[in-house]
């Protein structure tokens, strides 16, 4: 797959089957998010893979502590976004909502439910990086993330980041007995596409390129 098609057909995949992820695969896959550029070479970004037993423990403690904090998904603002962004976010759930409805399931339960879970997928990727670190590398984190993801797809793989679980990376790193310096960015769903399943049926919308370009001549 050339990388044009990876980056016009990746989308976020919420159902999965249940078909393991070949280890070499996924070392692939994370051998071309290394392959980012970053500031001065540093390569800040760290990927924990957990899969099998590990995957299940971390999801079941990822689902009690939401039973017991329930923080929602939102954008992570301490104030109200202006239209011009909310927009963006009000498009998105009206292509999602009437699909996940199929489901049965009310939505924001979905979602939630569906993040700690990591949306049933054999792999669960948690992306760290090293509290040295400034805010500013969260950048190259962000770059190498985009690498894995199109890897992912390139190699017929589907995937999710999935931010909600930051909220709970005090549990996430006591679990997998992370360094007290690692910091939790991200988590990732990783694994193969339930193409038959409503909640996979849609694709976002972008705005328009000309909305997120300012040429000065
Ligand atoms: C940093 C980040 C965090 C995200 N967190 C979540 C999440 O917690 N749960 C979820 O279902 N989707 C999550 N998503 C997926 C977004 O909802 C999705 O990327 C966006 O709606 C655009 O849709 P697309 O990825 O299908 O193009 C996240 C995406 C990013 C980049």
């Amino acid at each position: 797959m050339d990388l044009f098609s990876a980056m016009d057909q990746r989308r976020s995949i919420r159902a999965f089957l249940d078909k393991p992820v070949p280890r070499a695969d996924i070392e692939n896959i994370i051998k071309y998010a290394g392959k980012s550029p970053s500031a001065i070479n540093l390569q800040p970004w760290e990927y924990v893979i957990t899969y099998g037993s590990e995957k299940d423990r971390l999801v079941r403690r990822l689902k009690r502590v939401h039973s017991e904090r329930s923080v929602p998904c939102g954008p992570g603002t301490e104030k109200p976004l202006p239209e011009n962004f909310s927009s963006r976010s009000r498009e998105a759930l009206k292509v999602m909502q009437p699909k996940i409805a199929e489901t049965g399931e009310e939505f924001n339960q979905f979602i939630e439910q569906g993040s700690c879970s990591f949306y049933g997928a054999p792999i669960a990727i948690i992306v760290t990086i090293d509290r040295i670190f400034p805010k500013l590398r969260y950048l190259d984190i962000g770059l190498s993330v985009s690498y894995l993801l199109l890897a992912a797809q390139a190699m017929g793989l589907s995937t999710c980041p999935i931010g909600l679980i930051t909220s709970y990376a005090d549990e996430i790193t006591d679990m997998l007995d992370m360094p007290a310096g690692k910091e939790v960015l991200l988590g990732i769903a990783l694994g193969y596409a339930d193409k038959n399943s409503p909640v996979n049926d849609f694709k976002i919308d972008r705005e328009d390129s000309s909305s997120i370009m300012t040429w000065y001549e």
